[in-house]
């Protein structure tokens, strides 16, 4: 991690910030007055920021999943099933969905969360869903921020360039809507790098921040896009070569990878991460937690396949979850545990960070998660 870990540590919270961290031994007199958690031994880590899910969703993929285990490629087609299934639901079954999947994150480890739009593909079905991520949120009791995904697929009804300007006439009412990001899946089979510099440009001008959907499926210079429009992060990254890796890093873009979608499409590409690290970029790490390509709540996990599928060590892994993801979403405070961060922390069912990371499949891989001081995860032994 970012500083070298303390063994033998106390941290005290006040207000849900981080007030003190150091050695017990050295715990001023006076600021150990309040309840007490005890890590018993555990390795405690900053709560884990995962800057990338799609988890306000209804329905189920599973004739895909089951075909796609019988040879049948990912090529975003069935977006439209979870999109038909979503519209159909109300919001308080899609709230109740959504805010199962954001506790779930939370019991292991996850205090942040960016949560997309994307499968409603109407503005007013669009901004439904960001409602209900907000809403989802603050009944799980973790923290989210929104993202504007009307851009997700060209629904099969619709004409392409008519939808493009919806999608840009929506951006306003996506920021009423509580939005604080624009995302668009550019790629093969969705948006060309053309329409989404349309869409992001005008998402800028109406006050969102930008994030990209880039070079997952094919390689198509959505990473270069998001490079020159200066996105807050480009995501997945299957693709990005070397030059695209550099451009990333120059322009201050967090490359955020998705280890658990290779696994879930099947996808054979794995060089992506060490590419961009080597080329000097900021790594997140991040779950895409969806129902067609990883229909997974679980950081823990992202960080294991990240390591052994993506070959990152443990600490590149773990900041990649923690520091990397809070750099993806602009935030310094939420990520790390220094003096004023929100006091957002995890206690692993672990001793050693390396132990967590490779025990796989573990049922509680972490015994608690606080959340702005505030005990909100406890597994009971
Ligand atoms: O991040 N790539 C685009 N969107 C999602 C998957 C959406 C879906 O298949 O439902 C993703 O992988
Ligand atoms: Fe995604």
């Amino acid at each position: 991690m970012s500083a070298p870990p303390l063994t033998e540590a106390a941290l005290i919270v006040r207000s849900g910030r981080v007030e003190w961290t150091g050695p017990d031994r050295d715990l001023p007199a006076g600021l150990a007055d309040g309840p007490e958690l005890d890590a018993g031994g555990a390795v405690v880590l900053p709560g884990f920021v995962d800057s990338h899910t799609h988890a306000v969703w209804a329905g189920s993929r599973r004739a895909e999943f089951t075909a796609r285990l019988a040879g049948q490629a990912y090529d975003g087609g069935g977006i439209a099933t979870t999109v038909a299934a979503t519209r159909a639901a109300t919001a308080e079954e899609l709230t109740t969905a959504a805010a199962a999947r954001l506790r779930a994150m939370m019991r292991a480890g996850t205090t942040t969360v960016e949560v997309k739009s994307g499968y409603g593909l109407t503005p007013e079905s669009e901004c439904r869903l960001l409602d209900v991520a907000a809403a989802a949120g603050v009944r799980a009791g973790v923290r989210v921020t929104t993202t504007y995904l009307g851009a997700h697929v060209v629904p099969d009804d619709r004409d392409r360039a008519e939808y493009v300007a919806e999608v840009i006439h929506a951006l306003p009412a996506a920021r009423r809507h509580g939005a604080s990001w624009c995302d668009v899946f550019c790629d093969e089979g969705a948006f060309t790098v053309g329409e989404a510099r349309r869409i992001l440009e005008a998402a800028r001008a109406a006050g969102l921040g930008l994030r990209l959907h880039a070079e997952q499926l094919a390689h198509t210079g959505a990473a270069r896009l998001a490079a020159e429009l200066g996105c807050a992060s480009a995501d997945h990254l299957d693709h990005v070569d070397e030059a695209d890796a550099r451009a990333l890093a120059a322009a201050g873009v967090v490359a955020t990878v998705v280890p658990v979608v290779a696994l879930y499409t099947r996808s054979a590409e794995t060089g992506q991460a060490r590419r961009l690290l080597d080329a000097g970029a900021t790594l997140a790490l991040a779950t895409d937690c969806n129902p067609g390509t990883a229909w997974c709540e679980s950081m823990p996990l992202a960080v294991s396949l990240g390591c052994l599928t993506m070959g990152l060590s443990v600490d590149e892994a773990l900041r990649a979850a923690t520091l990397g993801g809070a750099a993806a979403l602009r935030r310094s405070d939420v990520g790390q545990l220094g003096v004023g961060a929100r006091a957002d922390l995890v206690v692993l069912d672990a001793a050693h960070e390396a132990d967590f990371v490779g025990h796989l499949g573990v049922q509680r891989p972490v015994r608690a998660t606080v959340v702005g001081g505030i005990v909100a995860g406890v597994v009971a032994d």
